[in-house]
This record gives structure tokens, sequence and C-alpha cells, in this order.
């Protein structure tokens, strides 16, 4: 039987995709649209948003998500957006705003209060409402270039009051701009700050939980129902949100490549050894060698194996420490150890944990599970572990027994 394909819409989690919904980002996303459309129906000629966020937290997504839905909701209404860090210079952000505002004007050759002319020109004329996004607004602050960043950024806000001394009529203009950091507040005088930064948004962090409400969001939208595990989205969330800061990109990122991995493989279903697999290739999760794993001790590598075991077992992305000891048992048995109490085991786990942080990981309480209970999850492909631990084990157990 031919399986298949579960990645049918791949285009959905390219980063330029627009999600119709931005899960733990609604709050955030009515706020700005609200007050902005509020603007848009007021008297007011000019309002800016300064949008603050560490790096892959959504603040493009949100940005563009709120000018849609406003392109939706207003009539004359002209959306233009630029990417500062693709244009690098002033100048041609300007160029790029203006062909976008008004397409018909070609403003190579203009000077810069030309560009800005023009623009004040078309808004008038044709009482336009026009967003302008600027992303990735500080990489224009840089030598020679911020000055002529921070006369642009005034020039915008006093755009409208620019003609004869008083606020132009039937203009409305809004400005986002995106940030990773409010450093670039130090290039900016008192005056431009005042004038430009009107309201601030800064978005926290994602956590573990908020990168699973996105993954799965996003995972539904893109694959075929029901061929994605829950768990294996949490194995992603958990890694990327303890060892990347919860940077969504890395997280879509990494469920692509699993489902291209359950694709390629023909398996039918998206589950943790593609993850595993997938994870361990990346740059953020520690490579094991042979040596860390030997220094642990013969019960800490049991304990490890016996977690390998039931994790292939269950095929499940975590397991309790319950089902882990079961395995443990087994293990003690067949290596002729006896078995430690619960109270050790679990002070090796929390050793375990910090020995190989970002490979193997404990947590105390679990999403959805009843009560306290260890989940254990290992974001490294299993039958890989488990050889590497049966050698070690069995070169300890042959040097144990040559000693004796
Ligand atoms: N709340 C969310 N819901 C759905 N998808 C999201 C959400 N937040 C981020 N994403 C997705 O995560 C990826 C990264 O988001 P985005 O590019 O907006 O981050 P950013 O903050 O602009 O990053 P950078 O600082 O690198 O520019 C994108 O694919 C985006 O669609
Ligand atoms: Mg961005």
């Amino acid at each position: 039987m031919v399986s298949k394909t579960i990645l049918i819409k791949p285009k959905t989690l390219s980063h330029t995709f627009i999600p119709p919904k931005l899960p733990t980002r609604e709050a955030e996303r009515s706020e700005l649209t609200e007050n902005l459309l509020d603007f848009f129906t007021s008297e007011e000629a000019y309002t800016s948003w300064s949008l603050i966020g560490s790096v892959g937290i959504g603040k493009t997504v949100l940005s563009r998500r709120v000018g849609k839905d406003l392109q939706e909701q207003i009539n004359q209404f002209k959306l233009a957006y630029v990417n500062c860090r693709f244009s690098r210079r002033v100048y041609k952000v300007l160029v790029e705003l203006v062909s976008q505002i008004e397409p018909s004007i070609p403003p190579r050759g203009l000077s810069r209060d030309d560009i800005l002319n023009i623009l004040l020109e078309i808004l008038e004329e044709k009482g336009e409402k026009v967003l302008i996004i600027l992303d990735e607004f500080d990489a224009l602050f840089w030598e020679s270039e911020s000055r002529k960043a921070r006369d642009l950024i005034y020039g915008l806000s006093r755009l409208v009051e620019r003609r004869f001394g008083s606020p132009s009529k039937n203009v409305s203009l809004a400005v986002i701009a995106i940030s990773r950091e409010s450093e670039l507040y130090k290039w900016l005088d008192r005056a431009a700050r005042a004038s430009f930064i009107r309201r601030e948004l800064r978005l926290k962090p994602y956590n573990a939980s908020d990168l699973f409400e996105i993954l799965k969001y996003r995972a539904d939208l893109a694959f075929l129902p029901g061929t994605v595990e829950e768990d294996s989205l949490e194995l992603i969330a958990n890694q990327v949100a303890e060892l990347e800061n919860g940077n969504a990109r890395i997280a879509i990122d990494i469920l692509v490549e699993a489902g291209k991995l359950a694709d390629k493989k023909g398996d039918g279903f998206l589950g943790p050894e593609h993850v595993r697999t997938v994870l361990s290739q990346h740059p953020m999760t520690p490579q094991i060698d042979p040596e860390t794993l030997s220094s642990l001790g013969k019960h800490k590598l049991l304990i490890i194996l016996a977690i390998v075991r039931a994790l292939k077992a269950t095929k499940k992305s975590f397991v309790t420490r319950t089902e882990m000891e079961e395995f443990y048992e087994i293990l003690c048995d067949e290596y002729n150890e006896t078995p430690r109490k619960t109270t050790q085991i679990l002070r090796y786990l929390r050793e375990i944990k910090s020995e190989l942080k970002g490979a193997i990981d404990i947590e105390v309480t679990g999403r959805g599970q009843r009560g306290r209970s260890s989940r254990i999850s290992i974001t490294i492909p299993l039958d890989k572990l488990e050889n590497y631990l049966i050698k070690i084990l069995e070169f300890t157990a042959r040097f144990e027994r040559d000693l004796i």
C-alpha cells in the first residue's frame, strides 16, 4: 500500500504566509486593530506604534495580520510594508514606500523631501488612509544612515503638518515601526521620540505552552487531519522554549522538516521519532558523545536505557517515571544490579536532566496529566542512543568481570 502524503499544504507553513488566526497573540491583534480602526475613523491625522520584541516572536506576522484586517474593514485604505533590513538605506525605504502606495509614480531621481511631498499629495488628493509598516526598523540605525533614519521618522510624523504650518485635511497616516530591542530609542532625540512614538507594544516571548498552541494551529492548517501527534508537537515546543527563547520560526522550521521526513519515509503520520531525528540535527541540541555517557555511572545509564525502552515500547514522546521503572527493574535483573528506591531514582533523574541538558528532559508536572507526575522525554533518535548505552554497559560489565 502506498502511504498518503501528510504535509499537504506546505505553503501554509512558509514564514511569509499570513494565517487567519494568531493563537496566543489574538489579544494584541485586537488591541492594535481596534486602536487603528478608531484612529482611521477619527479626525486625527497621524499616529504610530512602536512594536518591540525579541527574535522570532511574531512581530512581522502580527503587523501584517493587522494590516490585512484593516484592509478588509476600511475603504480607500493603502498598506505599505517595507523590511528595512533588506533596504538598508533610508532613501530606498522611501522609494519602496511610495511605489507601493502609488505604483504609477516613478520616484527615482527625486530627493527625499520631494518624495515626502509626493506622499503627502497622494494622501491629500485621494483622501486615502495609509498604514506604513517599517519592519526591522532598527536596521537603518547604523553610522551616517542613522541621522537620515531619524530625519525620516521625524519627517513622517510631521508630514501632515508640513504644509503652510497647519495640519492637512483629509490625511490619515499610521506607522508601525518594528524592532527587536528598544535600543534604537537611544538614537532618537527627544523631539523625534515624542513625535514619532505615540504608542508602544512590547511582545512577551513565547513559552512552551504558547509554542504548542501555535504549532497545533499551524499543523492543522498544513497537514492531513489526524496525522500529527500532539505529543510530538509538545516535544518541539518544549525544546524550542528551553533552548531557543521561544523562537516560533525555529519551531515551525522543525515541524516542516519533521513533516518532510515522515513523507519521505512514507510513514503516513508525524510521530516522536521524526521529531527526534530533526531535533538531533539542529544546532541547538547538544551532541551526546560516548565519553559523556560513560562518565554518568552504571545506574544512570540503566535509567536512561529504561527511558529509551519505555519510549520505544509505548511509541510516545513522553513517558512517566512509573512507565520507565517497569523497564528499569527488568534491566537491573539483566545486569545483576539491585534496583534503587524511588527517592534515589528521582535524584538520579534530576541529575541526568542537568548533565544531559537539551537531550533528556524531565518535567515534574505535565499538560493534561492528573496530579503531579514526572514526564520524561528524549530529543535524540532512540536507536542510536540505545546502541551507545548497550555498548558502554557491556564494556563496564566485562571490565567488572575481569576485575574479579
Ligand atoms: N501567534 C502566532 N500564531 C501563528 N504563527 C505565528 C505566531 N507567532 C509567530 N508565528 C509564526 O512564526 C514565525 C516567526 O514569526 P515572525 O516572522 O513574525 O517573527 P519576528 O518576531 O518578526 O522575528 P524576527 O525578529 O526574526 O523578525 C512565522 O512563520 C510566523 O508566521
Ligand atoms: Mg520579523
